[in-house]
């Protein structure tokens, strides 16, 4: 059905478009109970052998859907359905904003991808805040949190600060978007320097927010880019480590357009912006397997990019990844993929006769032998 007639009847709409109407059409109907039930039997994955412990929390699976797809929360509920055992909201940032100007969203269906420069379009922190409130769902939720445009480097901690604050109360962990290509400078956090400070002010927050709370402070993960060189990607380990914090999320999307089938023109034509799917996947997998190397599997890797079969996944869990978040495979798979994937993964588990915990990082560690 999706393959069939949903999806090229979306694909013929601008990509954002169709984004807009499929979520509006299936959050609307979810409203509907029998809808609901039907959506819950027919697309919750039930794969005992896929349930892990992560955030403190009994998970069904290790697959969750990645920042971008939701970025107000407007959707949690809806989402949730689906079958994702976390779902990643945002990137929010303090102020809202209207992003670049359109079409910023262009798919690539020979290599199965896309490109995207959003800018961080979203409606601020304040109102993601509203609509959490508003949510039902119990499902682990991510917050993605990013700077505002009009806020300079020199005042990011700041920026980032109000996010967590405002949004502390409903997240079980929060992303530090650095990585996102579509916001001039945002990138140049990453360096050692400037990512200290401003890690540091957000742990040092979230430590002060837990502590009012009589709680535990959130667990907080840095989104890395996938064009970082690999030493660059030891000193975000370093640091995280340094920092206590939970984990990296590797990888967001690339600049790179290397290996693409696309006709060179049409790929031109897209612009500037973050390519993502297909072929980013051996380069996100080179960062988790860095990272998980580098950290010595102490810190939680969630893997994201290129996962298209649950081959994708398997492969991102062996190089280190404790978790993956999806977008693009989405997109191109329709809202069964996350089934899809679960199945495939509970197979693979089954026919070996291992955990998934006995299985993430196995590629690291044999190329270390
Ligand atoms: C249209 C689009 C918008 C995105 N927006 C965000 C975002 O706001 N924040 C973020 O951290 N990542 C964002 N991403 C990156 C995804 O979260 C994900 O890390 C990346 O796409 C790689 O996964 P994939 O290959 O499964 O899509 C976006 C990706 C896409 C395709």
């Amino acid at each position: 059905m999706w393959r069939r007639f949903l999806r090229p009847l979306l694909f013929c709409l601008d990509a954002e478009r169709a984004h807009r109407f499929a979520m509006a059409l299936f959050a609307f109907s979810m409203r509907l109970p029998c809808v609901r039930a039907l959506v819950r039997w027919r697309l919750f994955p039930r794969e005992p052998v896929l349930r892990v412990r992560r955030f403190g929390r009994e998970l069904a699976s290790p697959i969750g859907l990645a920042a971008g797809f939701d970025k107000d929360a407007r959707w949690f509920d809806a989402l949730s359905a689906l079958g994702f055992s976390f779902v990643e909201v945002g990137t929010v940032t303090a102020r809202p904003q209207p992003g670049n100007p359109r079409p910023r969203l262009f798919r690539l269906p020979a290599d199965r991808a896309l490109v995207n420069r959003f800018g961080f379009n979203n409606l601020g922190a304040q109102a993601m805040a509203r609509a959490l409130a508003r949510a039902r769902s119990r499902t682990v939720l991510g917050v993605n949190i990013g700077k505002s445009k009009a806020t300079p480097n020199a005042e990011a901690a700041g920026d980032y600060v109000e996010s967590l604050e405002r949004l502390w109360p409903f997240a079980t962990y929060f992303a530090v978007n650095v990585s996102s290509p579509n916001t001039a400078g945002l990138r140049d956090l990453q360096a050692k320097d400037e990512l200290r400070g401003l890690l540091g002010a957000i742990t040092r927050q979230n430590a002060a927010l837990a502590k009012k709370r009589g709680a535990e402070p959130l667990p907080v993960l840095v989104k890395i880019a996938p064009d970082l060189l690999d030493p660059e990607v030891d000193d975000v380990v370093d640091l995280a480590l340094d920092l206590g914090l939970a984990g990296v999320i590797a990888t967001n999307t690339t600049t790179s357009r290397e290996g693409l089938v696309t006709a060179p023109d049409k790929v031109q034509r897209c612009g500037p912006g973050g390519l993502s799917g297909a072929p980013l996947a051996s380069r996100a997998r080179a960062v988790v397997e860095r990272v998980y190397s580098r950290s010595g599997g102490r810190l939680l890797v969630i893997g994201s990019g290129g996962v298209l079969s649950a081959e994708d996944a398997w492969e991102l869990f062996r190089a280190g990844a404790s978790l993956v978040e999806i977008y693009t495979g989405l997109i191109y798979e329709g809202p069964t993929f996350v089934r899809a994937l679960s199945r495939g993964l509970a197979r693979k588990l089954r026919e070996r006769g291992q955990t998934l915990d006995e299985v993430i990082g196995e590629s690291a560690r044999a190329r270390k032998n």
